[in-house]
């Protein structure tokens, strides 16, 4: 069963659940009202956890026991640490371990009591945003490819926000919409981990016609013979040297009539071998969340639908699988882009740049008034700032703006990089119109970018370089071991704040 989040307007007291949750601050430990209410009623557990010190209300402390009263079974205290050191990203730190701490304990509906929780200095809506949303990350689980054992697999079912009854209509409201961000994450970490096998481009396109036909949405697609014939030179170079064969797929959402549209374009390669320069194993490992920006791609403009959002967006997903055959592309090689520029390829390994940029060049007949590419580009993303935050770079500094706003609002972190004119230098060729790399690995995010952005004209455009932030490689908070969904909700608050 998949897992339900809803608010509910309940007075505590009266909550039967399997478990009920309550969270204080370090420098605030006294109970309300409602919860002296509760408290009498399971013997007086919070008291006593709080007057022995048992409880402290650190930031991410939990602690559980047995109530025993007729409508609940457990209580669980979170801590949410000091007051002034706390921002949302506590919050949705700590409401992960809690959701975590009592799906290990093998509960399956729990209840938040949301007052609890609160910090004024915090707007309502945001509050109960992240808190849903931590709830539904933090739990997320990828069991689709196993057989064995599904019985031992701990889920919750079920989630309870319980607000006040003042509160009730926008508390629904705000849970609702959260709801509309987290499904779309989830949907994207799910297609993300989905094996390359399986996902390859066709599969992809499929999918996201799917998509399309339960939302509304227009679809197209190109299939090799189109791209070919499109002079997709590029791109295809890319694509060739596979028997999975490339789909560019195009998604179009119209919110506002005659408005020109904003174009989301995500890279889609479905495994990066490298190509002939081959990746060492340790570094193609989980090179299937090569395709991330296409898969996000798709389920923000699911959300935009569902949200009913005032604007116009077409999402392309640029799919391909970068494989290694005696047709493949080679160091050396001079391709004609769709955009007549021609390109030298310098290594097989930089193969989203090639894809993206006939991509690029394909998204003008849009007539777009904004371009916005989301790719897992470079394993220099990471270097320069980790998996917690990706590079973003354009040529429009006011939708670079724009973008850092979202990513304040979404809590997903994005860092400007320039794309000063003295990087041109680097991707000069001596035998084509520019390469698609520098010759040695400095700068490498920026040469990207560099190379990027030849191919959008004067069309403003922001470059995302997700390559660190969409896969994690470690449990952490309310990112859970493998696809993060990362720019799902950036780019939806984004096209929100418009
Ligand atoms: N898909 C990779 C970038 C990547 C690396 C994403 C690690 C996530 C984690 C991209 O196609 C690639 O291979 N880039 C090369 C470029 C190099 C050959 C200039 C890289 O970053 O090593
Ligand atoms: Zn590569
Ligand atoms: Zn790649």
């Amino acid at each position: 069963m998949a897992l339900k989040i809803e608010a509910i307007s309940k007075n505590i007291a009266e909550i039967e659940d399997k478990c009920i949750a309550i969270a204080f601050f370090e420098d605030n430990l006294k109970l309300n009202m409602e919860l002296e209410e509760l408290d009498r009623k399971t013997g007086d557990g919070i008291k006593n956890l709080i007057k022995n010190k048992d409880f402290k209300a650190e930031a991410n402390e939990v602690k559980t026991f047995y109530a025993d009263t007729k409508g609940v079974k457990y209580v669980a205290l979170l801590g949410l640490g000091k007051e002034k050191e706390f921002n949302l990203n506590k919050l949705m730190d700590s409401a992960s371990v809690l959701s975590k701490k009592i799906r290990g304990m093998d509960i399956r509906s729990f209840s938040i009591y949301f007052d609890s929780f609160r910090n004024k200095n915090f707007d309502f809506e945001a509050y109960l945003e992240k808190i849903t949303q931590a709830a539904a990350f933090s739990l997320y689980q990828f069991t689709k490819y196993k057989t064995k054992d599904l019985d031992k697999i701990k889920t919750v079912d079920k989630v309870n926000i319980i607000v006040n009854k003042d509160d009730a209509n926008k508390a629904k409201k705000a849970v609702d919409d959260a709801l509309v961000y987290s499904e779309a994450v989830i949907k994207t970490r799910d297609l993300v981990n989905t094996p390359p096998n399986v996902a390859i481009p066709e599969y992809v396109s499929a999918y996201a016609k799917e998509t399309a036909r339960k939302n509304g949405l227009k679809f197209t697609v190109l299939d090799e013979k189109q791209l070919e014939k499109l002079g997709m030179e590029c791109y295809m170079a890319v694509a060739r040297a596979s028997v999975n064969k490339p789909r560019m797929f195009i998604l179009e959402y119209k919110g506002a009539g005659d408005e020109k549209p904003i174009v989301l374009i995500g890279k889609g390669v479905t495994y990066d071998t490298g190509g002939v320069n081959t990746k060492p194993a340790n570094y193609m490992a989980n090179m299937k969340d090569d395709k991330a920006g296409a898969c996000s791609v798709i389920h923000v403009l699911e959300a935009c639908a569902r949200l009913k959002l005032k604007v116009n967006l077409v999402g392309i997903g640029a799919m391909a699988e970068n494989s290694i055959s005696g047709s493949a592309y080679k160091p050396d090689d001079v391709l004609k882009s769709y955009s007549g520029i021609t390109v030298e390829v310098i290594h097989s390994d930089a193969e989203g740049r090639m894809v993206l940029a006939d991509a690029l060049a394909y998204s003008l007949k849009f007539k777009p008034k904004a371009i916005i590419d989301l790719a897992t580009l470079t394993g220099a993303a990471i270097i320069a700032l980790g998996y917690n935050a990706s590079p973003i770079m354009g040529n429009d500094q006011k939708l670079i703006d724009k973008m850092k706003k979202a990513s304040d609002k979404s809590l997903e972190k994005v860092w400007e990089f320039p794309l000063w004119e003295e990087y041109e230098e680097l991707i000069k060729s001596d035998i084509a119109d520019i390469k698609h790399l520098g010759s040695d690995i400095d700068a490498g995010s920026i040469i990207g970018g560099i190379f990027l952005k030849k191919f959008v004209n004067d069309t403003p455009w922001v470059h995302i370089d997700i390559g660190g932030a969409v896969w994690a490689k470690q449990e952490k908070s309310y990112k859970t071991k493998g696809a993060t969904g990362f720019g799902v909700r950036l780019l939806i608050d984004f096209l929100r704040g418009l």
